[in-house]
């Protein structure tokens, strides 16, 4: 099949490209070159989604069977690759992302949960997630109003893998090689469900080549994997010997501990890890053991030169500092 990626240099695209390319794909990517990785194999071609003329010059490169938007972040974006593309594709594939759900991030979910809805802007004082949530609701809306039944919407939970850009695993992997006593935070068998990356890429090129039209949320099996068991890996993957502290949800919040962020993939609500991908799995989704995905991204990271640094991956972790005083303050209150 002929297919387009609208992006293709970070996380998500480059896996895209890699298995398209495995299985015999023809593939364009379209990036602006800013992020400075392509994967040669795939013709990559140059532009910004913001502008006409570029937007014009690739739609006279079609046509194409399936476009798969992996960048597209804006409604009016969206709206604009896909009123472009209408007549050059025969399929929409958008990746969208669980933060559509109302009830995200504190409520079981599943495929049939109900949607945020769109507003061309937020309350003041709108979260950063919820932003994010309320416009890929328009973007979603944009693909499926100019493509209908010929449009695919994945919604992916928690992405981790080689090559991920927020750093979530990243950073868990070298705080865990540094050693010493880590403020790991809830207990142990708290149930987690990140979903990799090389999964979430098979599912979409299983969707395209299928034909597969609606929504699919894309998340590993509730209750596949647990902190403990993802910290654990960490210490397999490194060999770190550190020492781990479970620090328990009320403490944490007592302190101010800034959930997702500053210890990342840790949320209070159980909720956060209970999104069902029914439809998806019906449809052949497989997921690998967590601990794979973690030993692989050690190994990236460990041979990787400089990465792009990413405006999400400085939120990032806990300081040394402050974690540090959470286990002191954790350990006063145990002796009080
Ligand atoms: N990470 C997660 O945990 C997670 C979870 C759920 C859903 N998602 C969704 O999954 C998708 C993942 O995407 P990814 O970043 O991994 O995809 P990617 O295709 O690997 O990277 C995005 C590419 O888009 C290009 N790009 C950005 N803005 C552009 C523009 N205006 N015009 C042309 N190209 C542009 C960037 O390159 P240049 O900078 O060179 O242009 C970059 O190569 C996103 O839609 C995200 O919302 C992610």
């Amino acid at each position: 099949m002929r297919l387009l990626i609208l992006g293709g240099g970070w996380f998500l695209g480059r896996a895209l490209i890699e298995q398209a390319l495995e299985r015999d794909h023809n593939v364009v990517t379209f990036t602006r070159g800013k992020s400075g990785s392509v994967v040669p194999e795939a013709a990559p071609h140059r532009g910004d989604r913001a502008n006409d003329r570029d937007m014009a010059d690739l739609a006279a490169m079609g046509p194409w069977d399936v476009v798969i938007d992996t960048s597209g972040m804006t409604p009016g974006l969206v709206e604009r690759s896909a009123r472009v593309l209408a007549s050059e594709v025969d399929r929409y594939v958008y990746v969208s992302t669980v933060n559509v759900y109302q009830g995200w991030p504190t409520q079981p979910l599943d495929d049939s949960s109900p949607i945020r809805s769109y507003l061309p802007y937020g309350p003041p004082g709108e979260s950063s997630a919820d932003q994010y949530g309320r416009e890929k609701v328009g973007c979603e809306q944009a693909v499926t109003s100019m493509f209908g039944d010929r449009a695919t919407i994945l919604r992916p939970g928690v992405i981790i893998g080689p090559h991920e850009y927020v750093g979530r695993i990243p950073w868990w992997l070298r705080r865990i090689a540094g050693g010493g006593r880590v403020l790991a935070p809830g207990f142990p068998d708290w149930p987690i469900q990140p979903i990799d990356v090389r999964d979430v890429a098979a599912f979409t090129l299983d969707v395209v080549e299928q034909q597969l039209a609606g929504s699919f949320n894309l998340t590993a099996p509730i209750g596949s994997a647990t902190f403990g068991g993802l910290l654990d890996a960490c210490r397999q993957a490194t060999g770190g010997p550190a020492e781990l502290e479970w620090v328990d949800h009320d403490f944490l919040i007592s302190q101010g501990v800034r959930e997702w962020t500053e210890l990342p993939l840790w949320r209070p609500y159980p909720g956060t890890w209970k999104v069902d991908s029914p439809r998806a799995r019906a449809a052949g989704l497989t997921c690998r053991p967590l601990t794979d995905t973690v030993i692989d991204t050690w190994e990236w990271l460990s041979k990787a030169g400089p990465q792009p640094v990413h405006e999400r991956a400085a939120e990032l972790g806990i300081s040394p500092e402050r974690e540090a005083a959470v286990l002191a303050a954790w350990d006063s209150r145990r002796t009080r």
